[in-house]
């Protein structure tokens, strides 16, 4: 099983940026060097993470950094996204912690000694907790303090850092964590979420600003996670359900980034759901983006229903991941090319795509193949959107190795480098041999299939 694209597919060509993701919670441990964070608290809590686990040790990256960057030079990718520990870089006074800026400093030398793009992300959801216990994303001021901690790390990082991306997924920040509470800091209530996504977005807005002067030659963006809204059946009413939740989930990050504006449902929510929105806010969110960052990794279907407008579909169409996704690489094609067409994009990354499966270590192999056609198809798919007119220029996969999948623990492997978790040895999925064997085919430039 390989991953193959059409001959003449910019996929082929060194242009193309291929890389690997990963973020500070899921893969760093060495919690005890650290600030805590709003997802020690959750773990600690009672019942919040399916298999019980923590982040305390995770894959031990702060102490196997180097042989992980050896990892991820030997896959022959040109660029590593991942994010900073907030909580790892700052003093609770806001002052930098050398100790962790000394960490990332080591590992951005060390990539870019190695030829590997830093794709750095600000914000992979580890707020700190006494920032948390302040109000977190509920109060204006956390828009703020992140705005400060930017500006302070990414001076300190003068000028290593190839790409920044402000916020990851601001969408499962808000909703997730503030709304449904399924995540830290597992808030519940609809008079939460829009109000957390606008200072997130805030939050953005102000670090953007901030970057421009401090990284002037660095791609400033941020990564937003789309899940294309499609009809359980073709009906006026579930076309519309599907609508109104495209407009809940997905529109409501990225419209008032490109427009700065929210979606017009704002006007019907009632008052106390409503984000507390303070002249110039807007303006402050639509800053100029380098690239835009997106995450895809399945589709919602959707049918009408009286309460909410909106009811979510189970998913019986096989097949599923591990994590009961469907794997539905059409989804990814039309949303990129619906939000190319309906926005002005600035350049595209897929910054994140990837499935958990059953992953089996036998004989010292992980016969993944399963997620070799997952890559297969899914780069397949971002051929087609370029096809059709939409400038992409780059692919992570998630994960480079399984890691701490959230509230689903340790059970849930996205990787492609297997974790024993017990002795922490990396084993290279036969995913991740694919994907290096596609990455170093990759010619200079493109092969034009017309003859002459
Ligand atoms: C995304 C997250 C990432 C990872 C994948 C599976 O929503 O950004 O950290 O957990 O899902």
């Amino acid at each position: 099983m390989k991953i193959s694209l059409p001959v003449e597919s910019i996929l082929n060509t060194k242009q193309f940026t291929f890389g690997v993701a990963t973020a500070s919670f899921q893969i760093e441990g060495a919690a005890e060097s650290r600030l805590d964070c709003i997802w020690d608290t959750f773990c600690a809590t009672e019942n919040k993470i399916k298999d019980q686990s923590n982040g305390l040790v995770a894959c031990d990256h702060i102490n196997l950094w180097q042989q992980d960057v050896e990892l991820i030079d030997s896959l022959g990718v040109d660029a590593y996204r991942f994010s900073v520990s907030w909580p790892r870089v700052i003093n609770r006074d806001g002052s930098l912690n050398q100790q962790g800026v000394d960490f990332y400093i080591g590992l951005l030398d060390r990539l870019i000694e190695k030829g590997i793009k830093p794709f750095v992300t600000l914000y992979h959801w580890d707020l700190p907790q006494f920032l948390e216990d302040e109000g977190g994303w509920l109060n204006r001021q956390t828009a703020f303090h992140f705005r400060d901690y930017v500006e302070l790390i990414s001076q300190a990082f003068g000028d290593r850092v190839y790409s920044y991306a402000t916020l990851n997924e601001p969408f499962c920040s808000a909703y997730l964590g503030y709304e449904i509470g399924i995540h830290a800091p597992g808030k519940v209530g609809k008079q939460y979420g829009k109000k957390a996504a606008h200072h997130l977005l805030l939050a953005h807005g102000l670090a953007m600003q901030v970057l421009r002067k401090t990284s002037p030659k660095a791609l400033n963006g941020i990564v937003l996670n789309f899940s294309p809204c499609y009809a359980e059946k073709d009906t006026a009413e579930d076309r519309a359900a599907a609508q109104l939740a495209d407009q809940h989930f997905n529109q409501w990050y990225i419209r008032p980034l490109m427009e700065g504006r929210y979606p017009d449902i704002i006007e019907q929510l009632p008052e106390l759901h409503k984000p507390d929105i303070e002249p110039g806010d807007l303006a402050i969110i639509a800053q100029p983006l380098d690239y835009i960052g997106i995450n895809y990794y399945t589709r919602e279907v959707y049918k009408a229903d009286a309460k909410d407008g909106f009811a979510n579909v189970e998913k019986t169409i096989m097949p599923l991941t591990e994590m009961g996704w469907e794997v539905y690489p059409q989804g990814l094609t039309d949303i990129l090319v619906s939000l190319h067409q309906r926005y002005q994009l600035p350049p595209v990354y897929i910054t994140e795509n990837g499935a958990a499966m059953a992953d089996k270590l036998e004989n010292g192999q992980v016969n993944d193949v399963d997620r070799v056609a997952y890559f297969d198809s899914h780069l397949n798919a971002v051929n087609q959107a370029i096809e059709q007119g939409v400038n992409i220029q780059g692919y992570f996969a998630w994960s480079l190795m399984d890691n701490f999948e959230w509230a689903e623990g340790y059970e849930k492997r996205f990787g492609i480098v297997y974790v024993d978790y017990v002795s922490q040895q990396r084993t290279i999925k036969a995913s991740g041999l694919a994907y290096k064997d596609f990455v170093s085919q990759r010619h200079d430039t493109t092969r034009s299939t017309s003859s002459y």
